[in-house]
Order: C-alpha cells, then sequence, then structure tokens
C-alpha cells in the first residue's frame, strides 16, 4: 500500500467515523491509519517494559532464584508451571518468565499499531519487528542461563541484550514521538528529530558518550559475574578480584561524566532545542543516580535493594543515552507523506524539493537512511 493512499484513507476515515461497525471501529483503532495516540502509548509501553524486565530479572538472581525453575522451558521436567513444593524461588523464577508473555503482547500490539502505514513508516516498521524478534531471542539465552546453571558470561549476555533492546525501544518512542507531534499539523519546516543546533563535536561527544556507557554496562556485568549475586548459592563466578573488576568499571564512569559535561556546556552555548538539552540534562541526572548507588553498594557489602536500584538506573541509562545520541544525530526527519502533495498535512504551494533544501541547509540529512 502506498503512502499516498493512507493519506487518502485518513481523509475519508473522519467521514465515515460514525457509519463504522464496533468490529471496524476496535480494528482502526489497535491498527489505525496515521501514528496516534494509541501508537504512541504502545512505543512508551514498549520502553517501560523492556526497562521493566531488567529490573525483574535482577530480582531474580539477587533473591537467588536463578534455578527457582531447574530447567528450560519447562519449569521441571515434568511440570510446565512452578509447583508449590517448589517455594518462593519457583515462584519468583516462573514469575519472571511469566513476564515474557506480557512483553509479546506489548510487541505484538507495537507491530499491529503500525501495520497499516509499514509502506511508509519503514523505520518504525521495522524497530517493531526487532523488538518482536527480540523476545524469543531473550526467552533462548534466559533458557541457556538455566541449562548453564547459571554461568556469568551467559547472563551477562541475557542481560547485555535486555539493554540493546532497550535501546531500539528508546529510538522507537522518538520517531513515533516525532511523527505524532508533526501528525495533522500543517507543515512549516521539514520537522526533525534533531530540531535543534549541532557540530561535528557535539555529536561525536554524544556518540563517544553512547560508547562509554555501552563500556560501562559490559563492565558492570564483569563486576556482577565476580561478586557475590549469582541467582544461586552454587552458581559458577569469575576468578577475577571484584575490587580490580569494580575499577575497571569505574573508569569508563569518569570519561562518561567528562563527556555529558563537555556538552552540557556546549548545548547552551549553542541553538540547541529544549528538547536537545533536557536530553543532556537527563543523563547528567542518570549519571549522578547511578554513580551514587554505585558507590553506596560498593561501600556497603552490595544489600540487595541497592544493587536492584542500581540495576533500574541501568535500563534508565541505556534509554537516556540513546536518546540523547538520537537528538545529535539522528537523520530521521520527516515521513514520506509529508511530501506528499495530497497529504491533508501537505498544506502550501511548497515544491518537495524546497523541503529536501530546506532540511539539507538546517543540517537534517533526509532521505531514505531515517
Ligand atoms: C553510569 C554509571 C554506571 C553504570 C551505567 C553502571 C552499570 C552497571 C551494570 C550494567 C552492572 C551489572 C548489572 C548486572 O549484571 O546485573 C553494574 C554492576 C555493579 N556496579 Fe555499576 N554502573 C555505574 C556506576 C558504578 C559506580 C560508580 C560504581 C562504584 C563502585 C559501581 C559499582 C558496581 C558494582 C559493585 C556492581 C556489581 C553489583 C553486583 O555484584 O551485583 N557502578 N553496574
Amino acid at each position: 500500500m502506498s503512502g499516498f493512499a493512507l493519506r487518502d484513507d485518513v481523509h475519508t476515515q473522519h467521514h465515515t467515523e460514525t457509519s463504522r461497525s464496533p468490529v471496524q471501529r476496535t480494528k482502526d483503532w489497535l491498527m489505525p491509519t496515521s501514528v496516534t495516540g494509541w501508537t504512541m502509548a504502545v512505543a512508551v509501553a514498549s520502553l517501560i517494559t523492556q526497562i521493566g524486565i531488567i529490573v525483574t530479572g535482577g530480582a531474580v538472581r539477587l533473591t537467588e532464584s536463578g534455578l527457582g525453575c531447574p530447567t528450560w522451558p519447562k519449569c521441571t521436567p515434568e511440570s510446565l508451571t512452578n509447583t508449590p513444593e517448589m517455594g518462593i524461588h519457583g515462584y519468583i523464577e516462573f514469575g519472571n518468565r511469566t513476564l515474557t508473555f506480557v512483553l509479546t503482547a506489548v510487541a505484538v500490539l507495537m507491530l499491529l499499531a503500525i501495520w497499516r502505514l509499514r509502506a511508509t513508516y519503514r523505520a518504525i516498521f521495522w524497530l517493531s519487528i526487532i523488538l518482536l524478534c527480540g523476545i524469543p531471542g531473550q526467552a533462548v539465552i534466559g533458557g541457556m542461563t538455566v541449562l548453564t546453571e547459571l554461568n556469568p558470561w551467559v547472563v551477562s549476555l541475557h542481560f547485555l541484550l535486555s539493554s540493546f533492546l532497550v535501546c531500539l525501544a528508546a529510538l522507537l518512542v522518538n520517531r513515533v514521538g516525532l511523527e505524532r507531534r508533526i501528525g495533522g499539523g500543517e507543515v512549516e519546516q521539514v520537522p526533525s528529530l534533531v530540531d535543534g543546533e549541532t557540530t561535528a563535536t557535539t555529536r561525536g561527544l554524544a556518540r563517544a558518550a553512547f560508547v562509554l556507557g555501552w563500556i560501562t554496562l559490559i563492565l558492570g556485568t564483569v563486576v556482577t559475574g565476580s561478586g557475590p549475586h549469582g541467582g544461586d548459592a552454587e552458581a559458577p563466578r569469575h576468578d577475577f578480584d571484584p575490587a580490580v573488576v569494580t575499577r575497571w568499571h569505574v573508569i569508563p564512569v569518569y570519561l562518561l561524566i567528562a563527556v555529558v559535561i563537555v556538552l552540557l556546556v556546549l548545548v547552551h552555548r549553542l541553538a540547541s532545542s529544549q528538547r536537545q538539552r533536557i536530553s543532556v540534562w537527563a543523563m547528567v541526572a542518570v549519571i549522578v543516580l547511578q554513580a551514587s548507588v554505585g558507590y553506596y553498594q560498593h561501600f556497603n557489602g552490595l544489600p540487595i535493594v541497592a544493587v536492584l536500584g542500581h540495576m533500574l538506573g541501568t535500563g534508565l541509562l541505556a534509554w537516556l543515552m540513546t536518546n540523547m545520541m538520537d537528538r545529535q544525530c539522528s537523520s530521521y526527519s520527516w515521513h514520506d507523506t509529508v511530501v506528499d502533495p495530497r497529504s491533508p498535512r501537505f498544506t502550501a504551494n511548497v515544491d518537495p524539493a524546497t523541503l529536501v533544501a530546506d532540511a539539507q541547509a538546517e543540517g537534517a540529512s533526509p532521505g531514505p537512511a531515517r
């Protein structure tokens, strides 16, 4: 289906609003022909659930429930679910497995929400597909963690894939948010995710912060693998000295702080947008929070509530570092139908080529790379 046809759909939708059956109305609500509040709500739900599963996975590890279900995909060789005799650990581990269905439901709703727009909102569509595919991927790695009796490298991989999915969900929310903001409105200039001034330096710093964030996440999992919270009293541990690997984990944090502070100064000197400035301030806030909890847990014998807080912080950091980079470096600028002269959103006698030229002059790189 072409983007042109889609916009015609939207146009007719208003006229047929009252004559549609309840089934048709539900279908149009779940599978809209424009980016709606529902699309945005499901995108935000994707992000929240992806961050949430990091925390609930952490709760499994910290309550030593990692082998609460001793096998996979069944909970025990005989039973799909946990049994009362397995105690609290069985409930916690099986409860976490059950959350996979919540994640799947949200991912399917997201795919449905963009399905009728898939031909033109390609970036959003593909992000939704990858998020959906990530769930079976995570289920399989989750199964491997159980079958390897909580090998710390496999546990790390499980956590890092979740962080990666958080990054993708953050991109999804930004793109849906932009389309939602411009949807239905008049187009005066090409709306772009990068909606304020950037320079090669600010873009480089945002990318550096993203890379440093990832190095911190990876080294953090090595600290965890060397520490006492393996998910089960018998779980294998790395041979590294926890004090030494903690020092390695903190080095990229210091570099990250330096990079983000320089970026903060620069975005206030440039004609940055409010969204760009907020994205950097949000990073400052999450790093301060995360580093404080990190030091607290380190000097206080790793209390599980603090470690859980540190895990929530990692999910938030994965989101916010992606958001900050997206708002400096993204090439996502507008939707095809914006330059469709038959679109209800296209109001003026503006040659599409002019819109493209304007976008390029403003530093946004338009085109298929979206
Ligand atoms: C931006 C800042 C930080 C980020 C993004 C971060 C991220 C992480 C991650 C991803 C983990 C592994 C979680 C897991 O595998 O379940 C971790 C563990 C850990 N981090 Fe950090 N961290 C940060 C700052 C700090 C700081 C400043 C300290 C201070 C010493 C610290 C101390 C620790 C410790 C001790 C662990 C192991 C916890 C355990 O045994 O379960 N972190 N961190």
